[in-house]
């Protein structure tokens, strides 16, 4: 796949080995992610870095990538400092901000107003979140962070069992991730979520067409024996009509190192999309040092990923 000016949507625009090829410039571009080596491949260039979402991670992670490649970055943190609270369409934003940007990360509440804004720009533009949708970007770093914290290469995904824990029905970065790993062959979905919170329907009979194991439970001690991988996720309590609803799941699933300890093999990965909801606890800061707890080195990851995508979008990779 050849990604010069692509859009970022959707896990489903890729296949398997475009996967692997991200992931190859993504590990080319670690001693410029770290500072060992300095580029200024996109100097001149600017990224539209629109956020009508809040966000830590994401919008600072996907800003340093530009920098890292000697790009500037323009900042929207907030809806209510654009035109949108005037009236105007995002039609309209799009197509006026495009005079002023190379290329976009745009992220939004509503599941298809990322889409729709991509729609009216002839920019690319990546997703850094769609409402419940999906959240590519986000699995790219996650799976990248599973093999390089595990040792295991491309191949070595292949049967993998991973434990997905929280509000799966919300949680776009559980849906782009199922995507992701359905890629591979044989792997083992355990999803833990109240029923209210399951994963939806179509993500699950995708992975099960494709001949996936997929094991649904509540039961959050037998749902993560023998995981490879533990995901946790927080109570998406933004996306609920009423508060007391999400206030009902709040503090379900939580993992401290009793737990951890009595039921997971050493070996057994904790990752975590963050933010971790200090209120709901869903991993215990008594696992902060644990070296099975990846959650840091995972937003770290954020770096290598996201410069490899502007590299590839904006066709500079190889440098010069
Ligand atoms: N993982 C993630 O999307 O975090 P932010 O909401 O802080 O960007």
């Amino acid at each position: 796949m050849n990604l010069k000016n692509a859009d970022i949507l959707s896990i489903d625009q890729f296949e398997k080995a475009d996967i692997a090829e991200i992931f190859s410039v993504a590990a080319a571009m670690e001693p410029y992610a770290h500072r060992e080596k300095i580029t200024r491949v996109l100097e001149g260039a600017i990224l539209g870095n629109i956020f009508f979402e809040p966000s830590t991670r994401t919008r600072m992670s996907f800003a340093t990538s530009f920098q890292r490649l000697g790009g500037a970055v323009y900042e929207v943190a907030d809806l209510s400092s654009t035109s949108l609270v005037k009236g105007e369409s995002l039609y309209d934003t799009s197509r006026v901000m495009e005079n002023y940007v190379d290329l976009f990360v745009v992220r939004h509440p509503t599941q298809g107003a990322v889409q729709d804004f991509a729609k009216a720009t002839s920019r690319p533009l990546i997703s850094g979140g769609d409402g419940t949708g999906e959240h590519p970007t986000q699995a790219l770093l996650d799976l990248y962070t599973i093999m390089k914290e595990q040792d295991r290469s491309f191949d070595q995904l292949d049967g993998l069992s991973i434990a997905m824990v929280g509000d799966l029905k919300h949680g776009r970065t559980v849906h782009s991730l199922t995507k992701l790993l359905s890629l591979f062959k044989n792997i083992r979905f355990t999803w833990i979520a109240p029923e209210a919170l399951k994963m939806p329907d179509s993500i699950l009979e995708e992975a099960r067409q494709l001949g996936h194991h997929v094991h649904q439970t509540e039961d959050f001690k037998m749902g993560i024996a023998k995981a490879d991988v533990i995901y946790m996720t927080r109570l998406q309590e933004e996306r609920f009509t009423s508060k007391e609803e999400a206030r009902l799941h709040r503090g379900r699933y939580s993992l401290n190192r009793r737990t951890y300890e009595q039921c997971c093999s050493p070996k057994t990965l904790i990752l975590h999309p963050l933010p971790r909801d200090q209120r709901a606890n869903e991993i215990d800061m008594d696992l902060n040092d644990h070296p099975a707890l990846g959650i840091f080195r995972q937003a770290a990851n954020g770096i290598p990923i996201r410069m490899a995508l502007f590299a590839m979008i904006l066709d500079v990779y190889p440098f010069k």
